[in-house]
């Protein structure tokens, strides 16, 4: 009890001191209110460096980002070829993943028609604002740009038809929860389509860290329910993998 009660009590008596607390002459003791714990966000798991053996690659920034539209890159990597065995069909909703400046959006965009749509997902700004230029300068108005994080593609539930991942899945650091998400966001009978520089080919003239055989691509993607439904063998430098959701019934062509 505070000094000042006590001593009113002793030289007054309890009337007057409970007088003088209702009238409000005398503050009460302040009691201490429990405040509720702040929360915290849950922090993000750290990023892997290896995956299920395999040593994950850095990101390739966007200071490499001439050399995707470089002018070789159809006689090395063939990729009118890449972009017919998808078999995008007009209407349908694709997604570019790990976009960079656009070299396949430009083209979804244009098999997809005005009917489709393309989303473009890069975790770089600076590459969706490469992209944004080429939108503006060819008058494109069916692609999405999407700006995501390493471990969350942003893309809607159950809404697409076919995920494009050219030369960009080995840099995931977080390869797990961004199969999850994709797989999530395929359509029923949609696929992802996965081109990686072949491994097991010596000639492939790309650093080791950014190259994957089948073998390992077959040994993330099928725990992470994800089944292969074909393969594309006719490309110069890449493998193109077609998946689907291991719980599809959809009508999918058997795997070669
Ligand atoms: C080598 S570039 C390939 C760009 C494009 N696919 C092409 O073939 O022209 C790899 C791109 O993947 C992007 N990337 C890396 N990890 C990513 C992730 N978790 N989600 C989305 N994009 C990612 C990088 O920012 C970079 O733009």
């Amino acid at each position: 009890m505070p000094r000042l009660l006590q001593y009113l009590l002793t030289l007054t008596g309890p009337f007057v001191v409970a007088a003088l607390l209702f009238t409000g002459w005398l503050a009460p003791p302040v009691v201490a209110q429990e405040t509720a714990a702040p929360t915290v966000a849950d922090p993000l798991p750290a990023p892997l460096q290896f995956y299920m053996g395999r040593e994950i690659a850095p990101y390739m920034t966007f200071h490499g980002a001439d050399w995707l539209m470089r002018k070789e890159r159809q006689a090395e990597e063939d990729c009118s070829k890449l972009i017919k065995a998808l078999k995008i069909k007009p209407g349908q909703t694709v997604c570019d993943m790990g976009c960079g400046n656009g070299f396949y959006t430009l083209r979804m965009a244009r098999m997809v028609g005005e009917n489709g749509r393309v989303l473009a997902v890069d975790i770089q700004p600076e590459m969706l604002s490469l992209l944004d230029k080429q939108l503006k300068g060819k008058k494109i108005k069916n692609v999405e740009p999407i700006l995501s994080t390493p471990i969350d593609p942003a893309l809607p539930e159950g809404k697409v038809d076919l995920i494009l991942i050219v030369d960009v899945y080995h840099e995931f650091s977080y390869p797990e929860q961004m199969l999850r998400a994709m797989r999530k966001s395929l359509s029923p009978g949609g696929r992802i389509a996965l081109a990686e520089f072949r491994l097991e080919d010596p000639t492939v003239p790309i650093k080791l860290l950014h190259k994957m055989s089948k073998q390992q691509i077959l040994k993330e993607y099928e725990p992470n329910g994800l089944k292969l439904v074909e393969q594309y063998d006719e490309l110069p430098w890449q493998h193109l993998m077609f998946f689907g959701r291991d719980d599809d019934v959809a009508e999918t062509p058997a795997a070669k």
